[in-house]
């Protein structure tokens, strides 16, 4: 008797655990969106999202779980990643207004840079594995990284009332976690990358290795260099910037979560 009922029991937690922790826990970087929470994470940024509307009985939404977990940890700093319950019956407005007719839909919503809090929605069709979706995201992020030339870039620092953060680097394109921190300081600081073929910056600024930040500030004695010491990694990047601009408020994607284990993929973000 005692023994059924300790098996019962431990039926019974096994069956309500997972309802506990939820679908995707604090210990993953996915975002739980609620009609409250929507407008703010998904309208009022700049940042380019990734929401998934799913119930937890689907079984496509299991499957897909473990690999959008992966995405969210891999898109920190650069995205968001966010679901929304359908099967919870406070999130059937979210759910009706955008259509959602199986789970999991997917869709991305891009900011419009002509008019805020107004994004582009498009539905995610590509493959449901985290390479798919992280590669997709990618290409769809804000680039507020200004391309700077040997010609170009007196000017540009000539011309700029903010700060301007100066990235040397030995590659054309800008990683991804240099553009999350071009938007989360989007509209205090100025953001550019040079070339380590553009010899004649380095030169000036006596950059020898790739990549290098140096942060170039003005006042009325003249212009003034702090060179970046630490490791190109988003939080020591985001604390050192944040001693010469504000970051928009509330504009930042989510940071890594406390309880995770170090992403492993994808770490040159
Ligand atoms: C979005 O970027 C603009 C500048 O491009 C900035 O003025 C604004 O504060 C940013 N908004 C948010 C919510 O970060």
């Amino acid at each position: 008797m005692l023994f059924t009922t300790i098996i019962l029991a431990v039926q019974l937690l096994v069956l309500i655990s997972p309802a506990l922790a939820g679908f995707y826990g604090s210990d993953t970087a996915v975002i739980n969106l609620t009609p409250k929470t929507f407008k703010t994470e998904i309208y009022d940024t700049n940042y380019t999202s990734i929401v998934e509307f799913y119930a937890e009985w689907c079984g496509h939404c299991k499957n897909l779980r473990p690999q959008y977990t992966k995405a969210a940890k891999s898109l920190t700093g650069v995205a968001k990643v966010a679901a929304v319950r359908c099967d919870d019956q406070s999130n059937q407005p979210l759910c009706s207004r955008y259509n959602v007719r199986g789970y999991p839909t997917l869709k991305i919503f891009r900011p419009n840079s002509k008019v805020p809090s107004n994004p582009y929605i498009e539905d995610y069709e590509g493959g449901r594995t985290a390479k798919a979706i992280v590669d997709t995201i990618l290409t769809k992020i804000p680039n507020k990284v200004q391309r700077l030339k040997a010609e170009n870039f007196r000017t540009w620092i000539e011309e700029s009332k903010s700060p301007n953060v100066l990235l040397f680097h030995n590659n054309a394109n800008t990683p991804p976690m240099y553009k999350g921190l071009a938007i989360d300081y989007a509209g205090t600081a100025n953001f550019g990358i040079i070339q380590k073929s553009e010899k004649v910056v380095s030169k000036e600024f006596g950059v020898t290795k790739y990549p290098t930040i140096v942060v170039v500030t003005k006042d009325d004695v003249g212009e003034h260099r702090h060179n970046y010491a630490g490791e190109h990694k988003k939080e020591p990047l985001y604390e050192f910037l944040s001693g010469f601009a504000t970051p928009a408020e509330g504009a930042r994607a989510p940071k890594k979560p406390k309880r995770a284990k170090k992403a492993t993929q994808h770490e040159e973000l």
